[in-house]
């Protein structure tokens, strides 16, 4: 066996050196380099057991699968979110900024299950079982049969838990604080998270428990240190939140037995965090639809429709570059909508400041956002305020064109249903619609959507003396 050797492990990322850096080559992360142990944990083992391997069965993908029943949580929305309840024997990674409330979901959780009379563990690293005590008494539910300990050493954890009925859910709050004797690094680092999930997960796999990890993540929305334990979990959720607002946002990063685009909504309260049915709803409060730049999206979060706001501000800039600023969606897809708005559009926004915010703190992936996102831009720039009770939705291709986008029927139902009146979409994908009391407006390229607006806008919002109509080419 080779001689323990120090060597050096990026707390990022990972990544090994074998001699002390400022700037991890891998990740590119400052000052994340420390020193480790080079033969701790479980590869060292590995090696030393090369060529002692035991026989095992190799087997078909056909037989008989043992499609294990599900666990519901009781909770709507993170079952939506695992895909339909937690899986015996499996690994999930909880990930989110401190203070959004990943303790609150799962004691919450742990309760439900407890109640519904299943065994279930929450092993605390960071907080006393007092403190532990005292959450669940201001959530009202210290009758919840919940075993607790303050616990951080994994072997003591994993000898608890092997003793007894097999728990339905172990809750490990947090990862990072967690340490294991298989492992010489000192506790926190990445070899001792990774050695500790490991030990878990093998747990985990071998009983047939679920185990809920919660990891912290960084300012920059990684999960902090252990993005390694990421690929060893079988699904990977985020909560998330904006500093501020009451409610919160459980998705699917990754999910082994189920779709990764569901997300779940919450509202924290004083009693914890609530389900929230009807996200639009939430999303779409308090809002100032006689403003212009506001455009409301007719959006998909995995199968469920979700209708929210887009805000652009189009403003003169002082600046020889002028900003680009967006808020909950994807910076380079902005650059792309405005490119497509001059080049197509006869817009000249080089001389303006562009900011874009999707409200409510949510985040937008899907190409349907470009309509959207364009029409706001358009109606900023001119000043003329978008119809208060119409819906946006499609996809602009470099050319200007809008394209069709998926589940147009789910939108403008969902459209519907909240009392929305028209809707502004590729031509395509609003074929077979007429049946919903809703006036459908074809739109098959930007230039038209332009047109549209710079028509309806208001007259002495349009005066030249304000400078704000938009400059054809
Ligand atoms: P917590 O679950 O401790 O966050 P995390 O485990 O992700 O660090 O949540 C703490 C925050 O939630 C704290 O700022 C207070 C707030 N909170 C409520 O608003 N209502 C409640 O009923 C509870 C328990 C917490
Ligand atoms: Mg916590």
């Amino acid at each position: 066996m080779a001689k323990a050797r120090a060597s050096f492990v990026c707390q990022s990322c990972g990544a090994l050196a074998q001699r002390w850096q400022g700037r991890c080559e891998s990740c590119g992360e400052w000052n994340t380099m420390t020193e480790e142990a080079a033969s701790s944990g479980i590869a060292a083992r590995a090696v030393a057991g090369a060529g002692k391997g035991r026989v095992f069965p190799l087997e078909s993908l056909q037989g008989a699968s043992r499609e294990a029943p599900r666990i519901h949580s009781g909770i709507g929305e993170l079952d939506r979110v695992t895909g339909g309840g937690f899986v015996p024997g499996s690994v999930l990674l909880i990930g989110g900024e401190p203070g959004i409330g990943k303790s609150t979901l799962l004691i919450q959780a742990c309760a439900r299950l407890a109640m519904l009379g299943r065994r279930v563990v929450y092993i605390s690293g960071e907080e006393a079982v007092a403190q532990v005590r005292l959450r669940a008494a201001r959530l009202g539910l210290s009758d919840a049969p919940v075993e607790l300990a303050a616990e951080t050493s994994v072997e003591d954890i994993v000898a608890t838990l092997r003793k007894g009925e097999c728990p339905a859910l172990v809750v490990i709050d947090s990862i990072q604080t967690m340490w294991t004797d298989a492992a010489e690094a000192s506790p926190g680092t990445v070899t001792q998270v990774r050695s500790s999930a490991q030990a878990l997960i093998r747990y985990a796999k071998t009983s047939g428990a679920c185990v809920i990890m919660v990891g912290h993540v960084t300012k920059d929305g990684q999960i902090a240190g252990p993005r390694v334990v990421e690929h060893m979990v079988d699904a990977v959720v985020s909560f998330e939140g904006e500093g501020g607002r009451q409610f919160r946002i459980l998705r699917a990063v990754k999910n082994r037995f189920g779709p990764t685009d569901e997300i779940g909504v919450f509202e924290m309260t004083g009693l914890g965090l609530s389900e929230v049915a009807n996200p639009s709803a939430l999303f779409l409060a308090g809002r100032d639809a006689s403003a212009p730049g506001a455009a409301v999206l007719a959006g998909m979060e995995g199968t469920r429709p979700v209708l929210v706001e887009v805000q652009a501000l189009v403003a003169p800039t002082s600046l020889g570059t002028p900003r680009r600023a967006v808020v909950g969606w994807d910076p380079a897809r902005l650059s792309m909508v405005l490119a497509v708005l001059e080049a197509h559009g006869g817009l000249r926004l080089g001389q303006h400041d562009v900011y874009l915010n999707v409200a409510g703190g949510l985040r937008i992936d899907e190409p349907a956002a470009d309509l959207a996102a364009a029409a706001a831009l358009v109606s900023s720039l001119t000043g003329a305020p978008l119809p208060a009770d119409g819906v946006y939705f499609g996809e602009i291709a470099l050319s200007g064109a809008v394209r069709p986008v998926s589940h147009a029927g789910h939108r403008l139902k969902e459209a519907a249903k909240l009392g929305f009146q028209s809707a502004v979409g590729p031509p395509g994908a609003l074929e077979g619609q007429e049946k919903l009391s809703m006036a459908l407006k074809p739109c098959g390229h930007i230039s038209a959507l332009v047109a549209d607006i710079a028509a309806s806008g208001p007259r002495r919002e349009r005066a030249p003396a304000r400078g704000q109509s938009p400059a054809h080419a």
